[in-house]
């Protein structure tokens, strides 16, 4: 027996725009998670989602025989900047098998190895930056943001953004921000609506502008000096599909790059401050890392490997805050019928809610506490499948997953090695930013180098 989704009254034309905070969207699904539980269905406008957040379910929706990743409408508006990019592509589209065949490599045991001098000379210049500003307040998603946009141009580009020689930040952060924020936007208005804001449409197309014509610099700098490093560029622009031999053309290497820029730095550095969160929030297990740490006398490609606890610290902290917070499948048979007999429909946007399926007291003991220990030994690798999915699902999960795990540990264990941190305010409690991806808002520290203190 097929039973209806839970919906919010509708709104004429609309729909259920209104239960939707336009600046705390996740904190508006959270909430209609409470009233309406683990599946509910809104509507905007004339397109249709249905969200999901229970382990029972989202098992059922991971199928890939069944459901494909939905390129969100969202997700449409960014192609005026990231095109068939890796992350905006439909999973039909050439393009996207081409890529992911081409830079899957990149991503390999090696090659990310390759890349640690690059990843340790960014952090270099953070942990310096933090010994001049020891005992100061440190804005810590500003720093961290800067660490991981540094590290990824460096690593994929050989470009230097140098933001810590800078008090603002590079202008490809705010056009990227303002592209970003503004694609979101667009999704909750009428598309004459979208035309008539002028001012609003032009800043929007100039900021895309910049972030291509920057992206074409370096590709037209490289081809005029072109190197053997083997980097993500020099992997895009001379890499073939072994079988057919085709290559990426400019424009789709443009949209790389700029998919690189923004998938491979906003995580990361919501991950890292984040963890610096919980880790003082939970002195005993900022006690347990550091311990760890110390075990060693240099952090080296190979120690990274040996930090079971860290490791741990940031797996259940992307439990707890999953920084990308949600994907979206869609069927690909059509009408089909899931777990509790709802019938989600062909055209139906699949939302996974990962702050419901990450606290989904169901399958996770104590869901709402902090406890890295559940993390070790492959520890919720014996729990039910599919139950912890911050880097997405199948052939369209993260291809950047080991690039942000070994910068994370290096990231954090540098900093524990180097300093002890503290609140500035120690009453401080999570708020929660969001643009596509969430951070904590107003979360300062102050750090001071270890040797000092003895
Ligand atoms: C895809 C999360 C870091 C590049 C995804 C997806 C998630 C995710 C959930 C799937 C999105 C979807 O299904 O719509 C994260 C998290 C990160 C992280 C939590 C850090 C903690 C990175 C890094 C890079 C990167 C460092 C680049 C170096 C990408 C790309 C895709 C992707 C290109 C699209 C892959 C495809 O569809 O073929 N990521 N990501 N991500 N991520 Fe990440």
């Amino acid at each position: 027996m097929s039973k209806l989704i839970p919906q919010p009254q509708p709104t004429f034309l609309i729909g259920n725009l209104k239960e939707i905070d336009s600046t705390h969207g996740l904190e508006s699904l959270k909430r209609l998670h409470k009233l309406y539980g683990d599946i509910y269905r809104l509507t905007f406008f004339n397109k249709s989602f249905v969200v999901v957040c229970s382990q029972e379910i989202v098992n059922f929706v991971c199928d890939e025989t069944k459901f494909d990743k939905n390129v969100s409408q969202a997700l449409e508006e960014l192609r005026a900047a990231a095109g068939d990019g890796l992350f905006t592509a439909h999973t039909s589209e050439p393009n996207w098998k081409l890529a992911h065949k081409i830079l899957m490599p990149a991503f390999g045991p090696q090659a990310i190895r390759d890349m640690f001098p690059a990843m340790m000379d960014i952090c270099t210049q953070l942990i310096l930056r933090w010994e001049r500003f020891a005992g100061e307040e440190i804005d810590v998603c500003d720093n961290l943001t800067r660490l991981t946009l540094d590290t990824i141009a460096l690593c994929s580009f050989n470009y230097r953004f140098n933001s810590f020689y800078h008090n603002t930040m590079h202008r490809f952060v705010d056009a990227m921000i303002n592209v970003l924020i503004e694609s979101g936007k667009r999704v909750g208005r009428f598309s004459l609506q979208n035309t008539l804001m002028m001012t609003t449409a032009r800043r929007y197309k100039n900021d895309v502008e910049y972030i291509h014509n920057l992206c074409d610099e370096i590709v037209q700098e490289r081809r005029k000096n072109p190197n053997d490093v083997n980097d993500l560029l020099n992997r895009m622009i001379n890499g073939k599909d072994p079988e057919t031999g085709y290559q990426l053309s400019d424009e789709n290497i443009r949209y790389q790059m700029f998919t690189f820029l923004v998938a491979g730095h906003e995580t990361t550095s919501g991950l890292l401050s984040f963890t610096l969160y919980y880790l003082l929030k939970n002195p005993r297990a900022l006690q347990k890392a550091q311990a760890e740490v110390d075990l060693y006398n240099e952090i080296t490609v190979d120690t990274l490997s040996k930090l079971k606890y860290i490791d741990a610290v940031l797996k259940e902290t992307l439990r707890l805050q999953p920084t990308a917070p949600g994907f979206s499948l869609e069927s690909k048979i059509g009408d089909i019928m899931l777990p509790g007999g709802y019938i989600v429909e062909k055209d139906d946007m699949i939302l996974v809610l990962l702050s419901g399926l990450h606290r989904d007291p169901k399958v996770w003991d104590q869901p709402e506490e902090f406890i890295p220990e559940r993390m070790l030994n492959g520890g919720f690798e014996k729990l039910p499948p599919n139950l912890w999915k911050p880097f997405g699902n199948g052939q369209r999960a993260c291809i950047g997953r080991p690039f942000a795990w070994q910068e994370s540990l290096l990231a954090i264990a540098l900093i524990l090695k180097h300093f002890n941190i503290e609140f500035v305010d120690p009453s401080y409690d999570l708020r929660i930013k969001e643009t596509l991806t969430i951070k904590p808002d107003g979360f300062k520290i102050r750090v001071r180098p270890r040797q000092q203190i003895g």
